[in-house]
């Protein structure tokens, strides 16, 4: 096939299409703040942050630079620090063990389930010690983790909850959004998130006013009025710009996560019989299809020969954390956390946006089974 002939490349994340739709109406909004001058902590943050906690059904939402500092200063709130054990999935991104990390916690990672990718709550318990604090589960690709036995567990042992949301905005079990089950949840709004900045961007949302309040003094230099320091804090606001987005994109996150579901649907028809392992969908829950994750064994020849054909895919998370330097010397429950190895082997993040069409979908499928017919020739 010559080069002209090549189909248009099916790209894993389309941002250009999206922010192309909306573009007016977040300059208009970005114009606002410019003419106010209120670029910190501005009239936009405030708005933002009221929409999103009632997005998330919480009484309480601060605004923060990242979602790596969401899981920091949600730590740091809790007043979790040198000597505790901080439980969390073996198979996230870096960043949830970094933030605990940055406290002068450890990290206990643990295995995950078979049936949703996510924090396993048996390896949970076999978890805890007389150091544990807290625990954060992860609710990774955008499905809910098994968050009713967890805040079990919590409760039993007296431990503190802080979701990690980054992927989940919207996610529900039991019509309960994701970011309300524990004492903190934490959002990331990297441009690629299903709630995505022009930037970077991350809340923490919670019922207790509290704690609201502490992250609120730690994101702005611990400062309860200019120039009094009452406690270590930190400087990452939330732009007002990246707020101006947000509110604007607000109007449209329903909208875009039911397309996601539905691009997950044509997927499933699309992809039913073949010998990929689809993603789980519970019952109680509602998935938002951050990355619509599936495994095969043959990942990495399977990936090359999309790629070929123009479909980009991606591998979210190539290896466990615990295989990353910082946590080499991390507990893991089981040890070496088996699911996590035989996943990060395997999985595949197939193309997922809002605005992906069927015929998108169909293309993706039709080089899936393509290559297993390859592959079935090639093995006899
Ligand atoms: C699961 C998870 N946790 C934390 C983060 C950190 O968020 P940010 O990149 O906004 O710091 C991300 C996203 O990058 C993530 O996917």
């Amino acid at each position: 096939m010559s080069l002209s002939e090549q189909p248009a490349t099916i790209p894993l994340v389309d941002l250009v299409t999206q922010s192309r739709n909306i573009k007016e109406e977040v300059l208009a909004r970005m114009s606002e703040v410019i003419d106010s001058a209120g670029y910190i902590l501005g009239k936009q943050v405030a708005e933002f942050e009221e929409a999103f906690a009632t997005y998330c059904q919480v009484d309480h939402c601060v605004g923060l630079a990242n979602g790596t500092d969401a899981l920091h200063l949600a730590l740091r709130a809790l007043e979790i620090g040198p000597g505790d054990e901080v439980i969390t999935a073996g198979n996230s991104f870096a960043a949830t063990a970094l933030a605990i990390h940055y406290c002068g916690a450890k990290a206990v990672l643990v295995d995950v389930c078979e049936d949703d990718f996510n924090i396993d709550p048996e390896a949970i318990e076999l978890a805890i010690s007389s150091r544990t604090k807290a625990i954060i589960p992860v609710h990774l690709y955008g499905q809910p983790a098994k968050m009713r036995q967890i805040a079990e567990i919590a409760r039993q042992h007296g431990l503190r909850i802080v979701e990690d949301a980054a992927q989940a905005h919207g996610a529900e079990i039991d019509g309960k959004r994701c970011g309300s089950f524990g004492d903190i949840g934490c959002f990331s709004f990297y441009p690629g998130k299903n709630l995505g900045a022009f930037g970077d961007g991350g809340a923490a949302v919670t019922n207790d006013p509290e704690l609201a309040q502490r992250m609120r003094l730690l994101r702005n230099y611990g400062q309860v009025v200019k120039n009094r320091h009452d406690i270590l804090g930190f400087n990452c606001r939330l732009d007002s710009i990246q707020a101006a987005v947000l509110l604007t994109k607000m109007k449209y996150i329903e909208e875009w996560t039911e397309r996601r579901r539905e691009v997950a649907q044509w997927y499933r028809e699309a992809l039913s019989g073949s010998e990929l392992l689809l993603p789980g969908q519970r019952e109680d829950a509602r998935h938002v299809y951050h990355l619509y994750v599936v495994r095969h064994p043959l990942r990495d020849q399977l990936i090359q020969f999309l790629a070929d054909r123009n479909i980009q895919c991606g591998i979210h998370y190539p290896h466990p954390l615990s295989r990353a330097q910082p946590f080499e010397n991390s507990p893991t429950f089981p040890e070496h956390l088996p699911r996590c190895t035989t996943f990060a082997e395997q999985i595949i993040s197939l193309p997922m946006y809002p605005e992906m069409t069927r015929a998108q979908v169909d293309r993706v499928a039709a080089g899936i089974r393509e290559f297993s017919s390859v592959a079935q020739v090639a093995a006899t």
